[in-house]
């Protein structure tokens, strides 16, 4: 049988040696256009009807009342695309270097944030109750599927703060402020991925337009390395990683969404 040579070959991007160190200490880094358009594409027109059809604030409903709401009728990763980021293979390449060959998903959100979304306060979102370590990494993948630029909101780092042993909400009392040796990324093509080790404080200012501005597409999935048993953030979160095998998204990975790399739901944290 012929090959078919028009298949798309998923790009890898190798990490320099600077790129990796610069990761351990600053705590992020920058992929500008690192998604393949047809990929963001995708993505885009399902995250619109992950909002416009009230998928999104019925998952909300689940995690925050789960007894009323029971599981969501549809989950991010069910979306065809956005399963297919989560194990999207340059991701996961990326990943293995600056975190090791094994690690485990963790969650996937998906939004359309409104021109005047409001700020996020500085935080972080490092799973650990009560925080006492950084002996395991755990990582965001934030992808913004239009970019940034000066009519969105800009996302804001504390680069270094990821080696610090503190609560997620310990700067939030400083709102959105600017702080001393902060990096602002404000300026992005579409299709970039910022990872973010999920320790590094971090903060959503908004754009100074308001509403003369543009809706800001954005996903984020993150994944923790395995050694360690991790808490969950969604109380449907067994029903999730089931769902994620059954539909083949560890394409070969099956650590990716093992169950016993968790401890059980307690709440929200
Ligand atoms: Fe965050």
């Amino acid at each position: 049988m012929t090959p078919n040579l028009t298949l798309p070959v998923e790009r890898t991007l190798r990490l320099s040696d600077e790129q990796i160190d610069r990761f351990a200490r600053l705590g992020y880094l920058v992929l500008p256009g690192f998604l393949p358009d047809e990929l963001a594409a995708r993505l885009r027109r399902e995250a619109d009807r992950w909002v416009d059809e009230g998928l999104r604030e019925k998952s909300i409903a689940s995690c925050v009342d789960p007894d009323t709401h029971g599981l969501p009728p549809v989950m991010e990763l069910e979306l065809a695309a956005h399963g297919e980021l989560v194990g999207h293979e340059p991701l996961l390449d990326v990943l293995s270097q600056v975190m090791g060959p094994d690690f485990v998903f963790h969650h996937l959100h998906s939004d359309r944030q409104r021109p005047d979304v409001p700020g996020k306060p500085w935080h972080h979102d490092y799973e650990q109750r009560p925080q006492t370590d950084r002996n395991h990494a755990m990582i965001h993948t934030l992808h913004y599927l239009d970019g940034l630029g000066p009519d969105t909101s800009a996302l804001v780092v504390l680069p270094g703060s990821h080696l610090e042993v503190a609560g997620k909400d310990a700067r939030g009392h400083l709102g959105t402020a600017e702080l001393p040796g902060e990096a602002v990324i404000d300026h992005l093509p579409p299709g970039s991925t910022v990872v973010l080790h999920s320790a590094l404080f971090h903060a959503r200012r908004p754009a100074r337009g308001g509403l003369s501005g543009r809706d800001r597409y954005f996903v984020d999935a993150s994944y923790c390395q395995v050694g360690t048993a991790w808490p969950p953030v969604k109380p449907y979160w067994r029903h999730m990683l089931r769902r994620a095998r059954a539909l083949g998204l560890d394409r070969g990975r099956p650590e990716l969404f093992a169950e016993r790399h968790f401890t059980e739901y307690t709440g929200p944290a």
